[in-house]
């Protein structure tokens, strides 16, 4: 008897003291599970908060590639006419007004020797033509080397006499508050400016900004190939091999690349028996391959570091704007495909479209091999320069990755037998 009271005893104490011990053990657990709700929630109106922020950042990176794209259009048009000639300035003041939502009046002026010229006005006054008439000097005028902003252009130009102030001031037919002022070069020298007037109190976006920026390099560009063809090259690929040496000469480690690569895909082209008319398209293909380059700003091209992801993303571009240049030209068809295709891999995991095998053109799958082949053999301050074994290895090793395996196979054979750098 005294036993199982006992036993009862110790029973009861211990389902007492575990009963205790649950309890705690749950309350514990209850307060663990409210402090990690608590910590949850916290997190996740930090993930919102960043989510928001993404959101907003997702959308400026897509108003600026809207912007991009629908400025490229804009200069493919002006640049396709036929009369690009001095009166494009109106097409391409309007083209910049269109980009840049705080600006509501604009000018274009040239410096013509000692004149100071307003080649294009977009204001509400009623003295445009005067003021286009007007004997202005060149040397009053404000020159930006880089896209800026200049506050209360009117009134800071004091090298203006007050009569020519006031002409300028009524072509626009109200006060200008401030504006961003792009340099108009012709490759790198400054010719004049476009300025882009805000007539509210309103400041300029950053986008705004930038992508001035890029507007300012590509009319560059496009003004110097304009300049180029109406010195008398008539045929219009000798016009665009001077814009690749152009572009090359610029680059610290490019020159001769697009030559070499050339020279490299014609050879693998003879060994795979191409016809005259492939071999034609495959040299001028492979020879602007990189055509595109010429619109993507110097700093990124340039660059010394690693690119962000932003720029590599402006780099990758160059592919799609040298399809747009070379197909304003009917008998360029093939050749703007290379260049569209050019950094396609055979596995899918190129650019721009990501096409596969097959489906990349053919005569971009062998400028592939040469231009990957031409960029490891030369010196370069980033990487240095491969011996022959080690690029053929590096090439060899992307076979059915990056390039297609039959090409490869064939572009070896070519590459053992060029003459050694
Ligand atoms: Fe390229
Ligand atoms: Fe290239």
């Amino acid at each position: 008897m005294i036993l199982i009271i006992t036993v009862m005893a110790f029973i009861t104490v211990m389902s007492i003291f575990l009963n205790r011990l649950v309890r705690s053990k749950v309350k514990k657990s209850v307060e663990d599970l409210r402090k990690n709700v608590e910590e949850m929630s916290y997190e996740n109106n930090l993930l919102k908060e960043k989510m928001e922020l993404l959101d907003h950042e997702n959308h400026d990176l897509k108003l600026e590639l809207t912007k991009f794209s629908k400025m490229i259009d804009g200069f493919a048009n002006i640049y396709s006419k036929p009369e690009f000639k001095s009166e494009i300035f109106n097409d391409v003041l309007e083209l910049a007004l269109s980009l840049v939502p705080e600006a509501r009046a604009g000018s274009i002026s040239i410096a013509n020797g000692k004149r100071w010229e307003y080649v294009a006005i977009h204001g509400n006054g009623k003295s445009i033509n005067d003021l286009k008439s007007a004997d202005l000097n060149s040397e009053w005028m404000v020159m930006v080397p880089k896209v800026s902003i200049v506050e209360n252009i009117t009134n800071k130009n004091d090298k203006v006499p007050e009569t020519y102030s006031k002409l300028i001031e009524n072509a626009f037919g109200s006060h200008i508050y401030r504006s961003i002022a792009v340099p108009i070069k012709v490759g790198n020298d400054t010719i004049g400016n476009c300025f882009l007037d805000a007539l509210d109190d309103l400041q300029f976006s950053e986008s705004s900004k930038k992508i001035m920026e890029y507007f300012s390099t590509i009319l560059s560009k496009l003004l110097m190939m304009n300049e180029v063809q109406s010195v008398g090259y008539i045929n219009i690929n000798n016009t665009l091999r001077t814009i690749v040496n152009f572009y090359e000469m610029k680059c610290s480690n490019m020159r001769g690349h697009s030559e070499n690569v050339a020279y490299l895909s014609t050879k693998i082209g003879e060994e795979l028996g191409f016809s005259p008319k492939q071999l034609d398209d495959l040299y001028w293909g492979a020879l602007f391959h990189d055509i595109g380059m010429i619109a993507i700003p110097d700093e990124i091209v340039d660059k010394p570091s690693k690119l962000t992801e932003e720029e590599f993303d402006t780099m990758k571009s160059h592919t799609m704007l040298g399809e747009k240049i070379l197909s304003y030209h009917e008998h360029l068809k093939e050749v703007s495909i290379v260049a569209k295709y050019h950094h396609e891999n055979f596995d899918g995991s190129g650019y721009p479209d990501g096409l596969k095998g097959g489906s990349i053109p053919l005569l971009a799958r062998i400028v592939s091999v040469a231009d990957t082949f031409e960029i490891l053999r030369r010196e370069n301050n980033h990487a240095p320069t491969l011996s022959l074994s080690e690029a053929m290895k590096n090439i060899e090793q992307n076979s059915g990755i990056q390039f297609d395996p039959e090409i490869t196979v064939i572009a070896a054979k070519v590459f053992q037998n060029i003459p050694t750098r």
